[in-house]
């Protein structure tokens, strides 16, 4: 089998740009090795950054977007038992986010891939990528348990945080940049109206919680349990207790309790790999970089990676220059570093570190108490979270 792109990896990242190459009008074949009831039912994250929103638009992927996701022109920050909004469009010239599932944008990719583009193969495993710093690299790869060989003119590695495309880079070249955190985030999904109608990011001295949405009956909540909690060991009821805890108000803001549907426990990272290309392999999305997610930023930077690969890609078939090519690695590098930054500066904004001091909790609550005074602080903030524009 032979393409121009091989993508490994039907996530956001391999997916989208898949659909970009198509517009551009050039081929590309995705390797997935997982089925694909599996990919469009993963629960991840849900903040669209405007410019993830703008981009889906343009490449024609956005149409239930815009009929089923939620506008949101801001956040709120808890705590002290006392609530503070973030208005995103007042702070940063008219910018809002949009509350969109991961796994819906993946349906409607997947939909519009299968309709319309280039080959998209579920149940086909990379099993290595070859020839990276030549001109036809390819990818091995088993299907239906035979071994096959994508031959490419390029690679580009989405295959998330355990895959195998960034093996090929060699180790002498390789720098990796990580921290783990001492705690992970227990999310739920239940069948109740949100409490609130925008995001509440609440600091208490139990713990970080989150409330979110997925919809305007469906809820996705969060709360910051140690590390390698066993979500089985919390009952739906310790739960809601926890969650009314870390949300109380001095008002009469309630939480409603509802049928809990999900539950699961995410361990927190930052990791970066660079560089993010090796030769004619390029890595996207969560295969170069991990963040924790309390800057909603692992969807939207896979975004702004396959973007800016894929018109590096369209100017090189234009014009015959690699520059923007060569320049992939140090440009997706600058955002993603910034991401990594918010999403760090957020986390020890809100979570309570196992054995901090009271000195640490003090220093916290003048951290919040300086975005609920400061405009600028808060300006900041929200430039941020509703993203940092692509180069
Ligand atoms: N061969 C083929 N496919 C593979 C292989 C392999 N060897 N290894 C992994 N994959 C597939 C996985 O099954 C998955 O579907 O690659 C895909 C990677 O997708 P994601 O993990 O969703 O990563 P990405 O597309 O970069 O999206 C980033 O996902 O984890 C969240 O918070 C993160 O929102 C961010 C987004
Ligand atoms: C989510 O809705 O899953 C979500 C929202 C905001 C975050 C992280 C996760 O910061």
């Amino acid at each position: 089998m032979r393409t121009t792109v091989g993508i490994i990896g039907a996530g956001p990242a391999g997916l989208l740009l898949a659909r970009l190459l198509h517009n551009a009008g050039i081929d590309s074949v995705v390797l997935e090795s997982r089925d694909r009831a599996y990919v469009e039912q993963r629960q991840r994250a849900g903040i669209l950054e405007q410019g993830t929103v703008d981009v889906l638009r343009a490449a024609g992927a956005g149409e239930r977007m815009d009929r089923e996701g939620l506008r949101h022109d801001g956040i709120e920050l808890r705590f002290a038992r006392r609530r503070h909004r973030v208005d995103f469009p007042a702070l940063t010239g008219g910018r809002s986010v949009m509350v969109y599932a991961q796994t819906e944008v993946c349906k409607d990719l997947i939909a519009l891939q299968l309709k319309e583009g280039g080959p998209l193969l579920f149940g086909a495993e990379a099993l290595a990528v070859e020839g990276a710093d030549t001109d036809s690299p390819r990818v091995r790869f088993r299907r239906e348990g035979r071994e096959e060989v994508l031959e490419c003119a390029y690679v580009v590695g989405c295959d998330g945080s355990y895959g195998v495309a960034r093996r090929a880079i060699p180790e002498e070249l390789t720098r990796v940049y990580e921290r783990t955190y001492p705690f992970g985030w227990l999310g739920i999904l239940a069948d109740v109206p949100p409490s609130h109608d925008e995001l509440v990011y609440a600091r208490h001295e139990r713990g970080f919680a989150l409330l979110s949405m997925r919809s305007p009956v469906v809820s996705r909540l969060y709360l910051q349990v140690p590390a390698e909690t066993d979500a089985a060991a919390w009952s739906d009821g310790e739960i809601w207790d926890e969650l009314e805890r870390r949300f109380e108000t001095a008002d009469d803001w309630r939480l409603e309790r509802g049928p809990i549907t999900a539950k699961s426990v995410t361990p927190m990272r930052s990791h970066v790999h660079e560089p993010m290309r090796y030769g004619r392999l390029f890595l996207a999305g969560d295969a170069a970089h991990i963040v924790p997610p309390t800057g909603a930023k692992g969807l939207n930077l896979a975004v702004g990676d396959v973007v800016t690969f894929a018109r590096a890609l369209a100017h090189q078939a234009a014009t015959g220059s690699d520059d923007l090519l060569d320049a992939y690695s140090p440009t997706c590098l600058r955002r993603v570093w910034q991401a990594e930054r918010f999403s760090y500066e957020m986390t020890a904004m809100l979570h309570r570190a196992p054995g901090a001091t009271p000195f640490e909790d003090r220093i916290q609550l003048a951290r919040l108490e300086r975005l609920a005074s400061s405009r600028a602080a808060e300006q900041d903030l929200a430039e941020a979270y509703t993203g940092f524009l692509l180069e």
